[in-house]
Order: structure tokens, then C-alpha cells, then sequence
């Protein structure tokens, strides 16, 4: 099938880069379709590492047209930022030409990341732990119908009339409530610079990727964060704001629905940054070993990531709710020495019932009921074929393929290209 959609099985942090970075070696188009700078897309090249926020993993490769689409919501000051920063690394970045970016994603402002630690601070012990990005605060606006589209940035007098708009409207509350507030002078010169620095590649890209379909071109489209981050789907309120799960792909694009393979990326054990329920969680010396081992610090904002166990409840409800016909394991290499292994197959509620279902409330309540496997201590990296494992480590790819009901036909062995078993 042309197209294939990759997204994260958990809350993220999966390791989508590699795989996208794979993918797209044979691809036309990358595309993303959801979130925004929050997302940190790390690719490990043979200039070293290099990490993407808001560009498309395919950038790499100077045949792919990659498209910001219209459900990601775009810093157009870091996006300048960031395109300068690919060009100092000797990446070719072609605006029109390799990079596009859809007139209808909605722009975030500063005043949404003024909002995102106003709203945090309130929240108090509720916090959701957001990046700080505005994420969440550039969605409300799209959803009130009071959002910038990227697409109005190139018209000067319906951008003054927007931000004299949008000013008025977000001073009247930050003054209410003791904040700093906006200049919309300012802020009309510092947006004026970034889009005439973007105006090559600010296009309708909906129409763009529609008549590529059309055409049978090889389509990636390039989920950020996870399927439990789902503003619908997730572990509700402790998400993100977009629709991080396939079905974002469509709306987020802007290509009708067709046939394409999904894939899912859940990584060997299960991490996740920021607040929320974890039932498999590794608190203590446990978690902060396995946070070592894999190094699991944040991509986009350093912040160490909570780490525990397999989950196969959690990967079996996102496996359905994705559409994956398989997942990619990936960091397979970092369990080495965790002897034994486990994983949870149910949960269990505190009246005592037990479910393998995943629930939408409670989930803060409920104790992972774990199985024990036994663990390898060889080191995995250099290996390239299934069969060469040790059996330890394919008895667990096995129990986890069994519980999940989810082939696992490539399993990332370490952070390089070449680090990878194709089964
Ligand atoms: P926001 O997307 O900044 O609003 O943050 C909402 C939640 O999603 C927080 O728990 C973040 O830590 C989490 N989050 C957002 N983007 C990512 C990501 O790319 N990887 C992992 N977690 C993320």
C-alpha cells in the first residue's frame, strides 16, 4: 500500500524518528499531522544525532517532500529556528520545493505559552505536565474559532486586524488575572519576519497531498507523540490537544480516508513524561535504572521520563484503536540484565475484579496483574537476525506478540540506522 502511518503505541517517546527516518529512504512524501514543537523526533545519522520538533523526520532524504499539515499547530518563529538550524548541519531545505507547510494549520502565539503556565500553575497537584509549548492553548483557539492560520500570516491587513483582535481579547483576561500583557506592535513584527522567511512554503497543502494520492505516490505519514496522549482516546485530562492517534491523520491532512498500513512503535518496556496514570510504573532505584539504561530523558525538554514495564493491556486497547497491523519494538537492547522480565496481561480494580480491558476512568486505581519471564544478559546489538537472539529475549518478543495479538516484524536493537532485525 502507498501509504503508511506511524504512530506511537504509548505516550510517546517511542522512537518514531528511527523508523520514520527508515521509512521514508523509499518515500515521496512525509507528512505530519498533529502536534507541534512538543514533539522531539530524534534520528541518528552518520553526522551524528540529530533531533527534529516541528520539520518531518524525511527531511533527511533529499528526495521527500515533507508537509507540515493542517493539524499541527506551527511556532513560526521556532520553525525559522529550526530550518536554520537543519541548513547550519548541511541539510538541504528547500522551502516550495522539500518543505511545505499547510495555510490552514493554526500559528501559536506567545501569548498560548503564556497561557499553558498560567493554566499549569492553577492546576496546581492536577498539573498535566505540559511542555510549556502552547500546545494546548493554540488548540483551544482553533476550537473557539479565534485561532491565526498560518495562511493569514502572508496577509498584512487581515493580520493587523487579527492581532489587534486576538489582543484585545487575551489583555482584557491576562490583566484580569495579573499577567503580562501583549503589544500587538510587536508581536505583528516579530510574526511579519518569520512569514516572510516561510512564504515559499506556506501552500494549500491539503491539495497538494490529495492529488499525490491520487497519483500512487508513497505517502508516510508521521504521528507525534502517542495513541494514550489522544485528546479523545488518551488517558484523558493527561493528553495532549491534537488527535495523536491515526484517526488525527486524516483530519490532520486533509487526504480522505483510503487503505494504508499502520504501524505501531512500542518500545521494549513503557515510559511516559508528565503527569498522568502509569499502571505498570517503576518507582524508586527500579525505575531509575531503567531510566539510565535507556537514557530516558526528554527529547524536547530534558525532563527524566517515568519508566516501568511492558503493558500489554495498554498496547493491546491502542493496537486496536490505531488500526496497526504490527508494531516495531524498539530499545529491545536496553533490557539486557533485567532478570527476570515482566509484564502486565490484565489489571485489577480495587473491588477486586480484574479486566484486560482498558478503562477510560479509574485507571490511577487499578494494579497491573504482571507475568515473569526470564531475562537475557548477552549483549544484543551487533545482532541482525531474529533466530541469533538470545532465547530469552525472543521467548519475551513472543509473549508479548501472544498477549497483544500483534506481530512484531522489525525490533530496533540500539539508536543506529543499520541497528535493526527485520523478521
Ligand atoms: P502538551 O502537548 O505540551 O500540552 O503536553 C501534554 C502532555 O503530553 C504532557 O504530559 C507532555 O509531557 C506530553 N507530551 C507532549 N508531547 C510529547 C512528546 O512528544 N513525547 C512525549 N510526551 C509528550
Amino acid at each position: 500500500m502507498p501509504t503508511t502511518c506511524v504512530v506511537g503505541i504509548l505516550w510517546g517517546d517511542e522512537g518514531k524518528g528511527k523508523v520514520i527516518d527508515f521509512l521514508a529512504a523509499e518515500a515521496d512524501y512525509v507528512v505530519r499531522f498533529g502536534g507541534g514543537h512538543n514533539a522531539g523526533h530524534t534520528l541518528i545519522l552518520p553526522s551524528g544525532k540529530l533531533v527534529l520538533h516541528l520539520v518531518p523526520s524525511g527531511i533527511v532524504h533529499p528526495q521527500v517532500v515533507n508537509v507540515i499539515g493542517n493539524g499541527v499547530v506551527v511556532d513560526p518563529i521556532h520553525l525559522v529556528a529550526e530550518i536554520a538550524r537543519l541548513r547550519a548541519r548541511g541539510l538541504q531545505v528547500d522551502l516550495g520545493r522539500n518543505l511545505l507547510v499547510s495555510e490552514r494549520a493554526h500559528v501559536i502565539l506567545e501569548a498560548h505559552r503564556i497561557q499553558d503556565h498560567w493554566h499549569e500553575q492553577l492546576r496546581g497537584k492536577g498539573r498535566i505536565g505540559t511542555t510549556g509549548r502552547g500546545i494546548g492553548p493554540a488548540y483551544s483557539d482553533r476550537a473557539s474559532r479565534t485561532g491565526l492560520r498560518v495562511g493569514d500570516l502572508l496577509r498584512p491587513d487581515a493580520l493587523h486586524e487579527a492581532l489587534r483582535r486576538i489582543t484585545t481579547e487575551k489583555n482584557a483576561w491576562f490583566a484580569a488575572v495579573g499577567l503580562p500583557t501583549l503589544d500587538p506592535a510587536t508581536l505583528l513584527e516579530s510574526l511579519v519576519e518569520a512569514a516572510a522567511a516561510l512564504r515559499p512554503a506556506i501552500v494549500d497543502a491539503g491539495s497538494v497531498l490529495r492529488a499525490a494520492q491520487r497519483a500512487g505516490k508513497r505517502i508516510v505519514l508521521e504521528g507525534a507523540q502517542g495513541c494514550l496522549l489522544d485528546v479523545e482516546h488518551g488517558t484523558y485530562p493527561f493528553v495532549t490537544s491534537s488527535h495523536s492517534s491515526t484517526g488525527g491523520a486524516f483530519s490532520g491532512t486533509g487526504m480522505p480516508p483510503h487503505a494504508m498500513t499502520v504501524i505501531g512503535i512500542a518500545k521494549a518496556y513503557a515510559t511516559r513524561v508528565g503527569e498522568g496514570p502509569f499502571p505498570t510504573e517503576l518507582h524508586g532505584a527500579a525505575g531509575d535504572r531503567l531510566r539510565i539504561a535507556g537514557n530516558e530523558f526528554g527529547s524536547t525538554t530534558g525532563r527524566p521520563r517515568r519508566c516501568g514495564w511492558f503493558d500489554t493491556v495498554a498496547v493491546r486497547y491502542a493496537g486496536e484503536l490505531s488500526g496497526a497491523s504490527a508494531l516495531v519494538m524498539t530499545n529491545l537492547d536496553v533490557l539486557r540484565g533485567f532478570d527476570p522480565l515482566r509484564l502486565a496481561v490484565a489489571y485489577r480494580h480495587a473491588d477486586g475484579t480484574g479486566t484486560r480491558g482498558f478503562p477510560a476512568f479509574g485507571l490511577e486505581a487499578v494494579q497491573p496483574e504482571l507475568i515473569t519471564v526470564p531475562g537475557f544478559h548477552d549483549d544484543v546489538r551487533a545482532v541482525r537476525a531474529f533466530a541469533e537472539l538470545p532465547a530469552a529475549a525472543r521467548a519475551y518478543v513472543e509473549a508479548i506478540e501472544t498477549h497483544t495479538g500483534l506481530p512484531i516484524k522489525t525490533i530496533s536493537v540500539g539508536p543506529e540506522r543499520q541497528q535493526v532485525i527485520l523478521r
